[in-house]
């Protein structure tokens, strides 16, 4: 089986080091239920526990979202690495030699990524040319006057590699072209434009503040362009490409990973300039979304790097109403969530160039508030409160966001904030809030445990976040094969026997891949070992299904009649077919009025049933 050019011994070192307890507890609280460990799962929301981790047989598997299998592959997941990297780093912390292959750092695993390497290099070189430019040319001067008039300084151009495309069509195009680069493939991965009348390419920035967007490992994979002062598009980013996707990836990631990892918290803005400035006030655990709204994959890669996210947007109304959108994302994926809220009109790179990074600090980043402090802001600036009316209008509205906090205590705390302010009863409030809460009940679905989204106030996306925990009830076949399986990956003999009794009859084809590989996997001569045959697969699906075996409840005795039981039920599926098949064929006969045929296929079934008791 290929592991590309990483030796078995590698990665046999790397299970033997890594625990898979002590692995996943890193990032999952774990409790024990007698022979595996509880947690709530760290790659989907959820509130009761679906997550397990098997120590005996060295894996994780999830009921609720299906993800599983060995401890290389929960941080190829949670740190969002490929395989190889996966090892590597693995190996690394344990002291484990690394030489395999001898690709040099940032070119492992690169079978078959020609492509997306190759554009890693094209956007490396764009980089450096458009900051080389920028910095060092009077070509760049005009762009340098204007990033240092918005007070921005070498020290931050130079630790964001932020640069300059010049006017010209085709500085890049010329520059690439004269390294090989397959001006195709540059075209496919946004750096630049093939003309209309296909004569050739022409460069997608021209005239523009360039900023490099990084994956989580620090590579450019993305640019966007500023123009120098006022027009439209005042903003040009890189389309999605292989390399570049939107609604996952986050400008900043990368920097702010430790400080985020840190501090578990996370702020977010909302534009380029604002990380720029805020980094060197001292906010260097922020991140952007790039102009699109923030995604649930966005919240998803924060929540497994913080517990908190601050929401810091612009200060005027389309940020505001970004913000309260964002917040329900966040919180469905698990974190809590603070809005630091700036004076009407500014964003964050006004706020530092008029009062300076101490004020932002201290006024803005450390007194956030609470979202549902937010929330009942927001909806205040929507009420006359000198009306009498929309006094009323606001307090209803209020107490309704207030009714889907889940704790008492916090819904009180507010309610008497209420009270005060406009000079109301507690008890009123009080009783309209358990009205509220009431309604609420009654709207809501059958609770499903991993669903909280209706305490958000928001109740779109439900449906994303419906996933049962409940097992499906599989056909009877199905059940034996993996009650096999099961056995199979624990006992060499066992396998033995079901390749000479079924060899690979498994009717389900992953089920059919798994025994297949088993048997090789014994035939190699290696004792049964769980989480080292999965390190064997590369497949996602394989793996998951590997792993979602493993994890069936599995008490009962095994024996030889049992391995009979299940290969029996097994074989027997294509007779229970024909059988099915034969029922609807005699069907058909009787309504077409032919008796003598129907009669003639009734007594095939009756003697292929007795075959199928007889076994
Ligand atoms: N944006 C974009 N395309 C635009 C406008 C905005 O992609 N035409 C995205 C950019 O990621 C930008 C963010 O939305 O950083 C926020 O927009 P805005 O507040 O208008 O820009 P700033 O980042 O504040 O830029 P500047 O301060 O230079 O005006
Ligand atoms: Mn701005």
């Amino acid at each position: 089986m290929a592991y590309g050019k990483i030796p078995d011994s590698v990665i046999e070192a790397v299970l033997k080091h890594h625990d898979i307890v002590e692995t996943v507890a890193k990032y999952v609280h774990l409790s024990k239920h007698g022979k595996y460990m509880k947690g709530l799962c760290p790659f989907h929301s959820e509130k009761t526990p679906s997550f397990t981790v098997t120590p005996e047989k060295g894996i994780f598997y999830c009921y609720g979202c299906g993800k599983g299998g060995n401890a290389i592959k929960f941080i190829e997941e949670i740190e969002e690495y490929s395989f190889p990297e996966a090892v590597r780093v693995m190996a690394e912390e344990a002291g484990i030699p690394i030489a395999w292959g001898g690709a040099p750092e940032g070119q492992r695993g690169d079978e078959g990524n020609g492509e997306r390497d190759k554009l890693v290099q094209a956007h490396e070189l764009a980089v450096k040319l458009y900051h080389y430019l920028l910095m060092n040319t009077t070509h760049g001067q005009p762009a340098l006057q204007y990033l240092r008039s918005r007070g921005v300084t070498d020290k931050q151009i130079d630790q964001f590699s932020i640069g300059y495309a010049p006017p010209e069509w085709d500085t890049l195009a010329r520059f690439l072209e004269k390294r090989e680069f397959d001006p195709a493939l540059m075209e496919k991965g946004g750096l630049l434009i093939g003309k209309q009348d296909r004569s050739g390419y022409i460069d997608r920035f021209r005239d523009r503040i360039m900023f490099p967007i990084w994956n989580r490992d620090g590579k450019p994979i993305a640019l966007a362009g500023r123009m120098l002062g006022e027009g439209q598009p005042k903003y040009l980013n890189s389309p999605e490409t292989m390399l570049f996707n939107k609604s996952r990836n986050l400008y900043n990631f990368h920097h702010a990973r430790a400080a985020m990892r840190k501090n578990r918290r996370v702020v977010l803005f909302e534009g380029y300039m604002d990380i720029v400035k805020a980094w060197s006030a001292g906010v260097q655990n922020g991140v952007a979304s790039m102009g699109t709204s923030l995604t649930e994959e966005h919240a998803a890669v924060l929540q497994r790097n913080a517990d908190e996210a601050v929401i810091c947007y612009d200060g005027d109304n389309a940020g505001q109403a970004a913000a309260l959108k964002s917040i329900p994302i966040l919180e469905k994926a698990g974190l809590k969530v603070q809005v630091a809220m700036l004076p009407k009109g500014m964003d964050p790179d006004e706020f530092i160039e008029a009062n300076g990074a101490n004020a932002f600090m201290r006024e803005i980043i450390e007194h956030p508030v609470s979202a549902t402090k937010f929330k009942l802001l927001y909806a205040k600036k929507n009420h006359i409160l000198l009306e009498e009316e929309g006094q009323k209008n606001y307090l209803l509205e209020a107490v309704r966001i207030i009714a889907v906090l889940d704790s008492p205590t916090e819904r009180e705390f507010y309610l008497k904030e209420l009270s005060r302010e406009f000079d109301m009863s507690l008890e009123s409030l009080k009783q309209d809030c358990f009205n509220e809460r009431q309604q609420l009940q009654k709207m809501k679905p059958q609770r499903d445990n991993n669903d909280n989204s209706w305490n958000n106030g928001r109740n779109e996306n439900r449906e994303n976040r419906r996933k049962s925990s409940a097992p499906p009830v599989l056909p009877a076949y199905q059940v034996a094969e993996r009650k096999l399986l099961a056995q199979m990956l624990q006992s060499a003999d066992t396998a033995g026997a079901v390749h000479r009794k079924l060899g690979e009859a498994f009717h389900v084809e992953d089920h059919a891949a798994l025994a297949a590989y088993l048997y090789a996997y014994y035939a190699q001569g290696h004792d049964p070992d769980v989480s080292r045959f999965i390190a064997s697969l590369q497949d996602d699906r394989l793996e998951r299904t590997a792993a979602s075996i493993l994890m069936m409840d599995d008490d009962m005795p095994f024996d030889e009649q049992l391995l009979d039981d299940y290969v029996n039920e097994i074989v027997k599926v294509p007779k229970l077919r024909e059988v099915e098949e034969k029922k609807e064929a005699m069907v058909r006969a009787e309504r077409s009025g032919d008796m003598l045929k129907a009669a003639q296929i009734a007594s095939e079934i009756i003697a292929l049933e007795r075959q199928l008791k007889g076994r």
